[in-house]
C-alpha cells in the first residue's frame, strides 16, 4: 500500500496509508492530529492547510486560483510548500509524500 509520511502539529511523524483517488484531506480528517476541514473539501475554510515538501511539489496538479487565493491569506502561508489538503488527490504515485499539518491559524 502506498504511505504518506505525516508530521503533525508537535513533530511527530505517522505513516499513514494513502488511498488512491480521495483527497489528502479525506485521509488526513479521521485522525485526531490531522486537519479539521470545517468546510469539507469546498475550499473555502483552509483548516485542511499542509506543507508539502518543495522536492515533491512538482509531482502535484498545479493550484486552481480559489486554492491560491485562500492560501496567500493565511499567516503561515509558505509560497514553496503550503496547499490545501483537499485539492490535492492522492494517487499510488505519491507513495511516500512527506507532509506537514500546518498550524492553527
Ligand atoms: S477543507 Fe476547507 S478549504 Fe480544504
Amino acid at each position: 500500500m502506498a504511505k504518506m509520511m505525516v508530521t503533525d502539529r508537535d513533530g511527530h511523524l505517522h505513516e499513514v496509508e494513502g488511498r488512491e483517488g480521495l483527497k489528502l484531506m479525506e485521509t488526513l480528517r479521521e485522525f485526531d492530529y490531522g486537519v479539521t476541514a470545517i468546510c469539507g473539501g469546498l475550499c473555502s475554510c483552509a483548516t485542511c492547510h499542509i506543507f508539502i515538501e518543495p522536492e515533491w511539489m512538482s509531482r502535484l496538479p498545479t493550484p486552481q486560483s480559489d486554492e491560491k487565493e485562500l492560501l496567500v491569506e493565511l499567516q503561515h502561508y509558505d509560497a514553496a510548500r503550503s496547499r490545501l489538503s483537499c485539492q490535492v488527490e492522492f494517487t499510488d504515485a505519491l507513495d511516500g509524500l512527506p507532509l506537514q499539518i500546518a498550524p492553527d491559524e
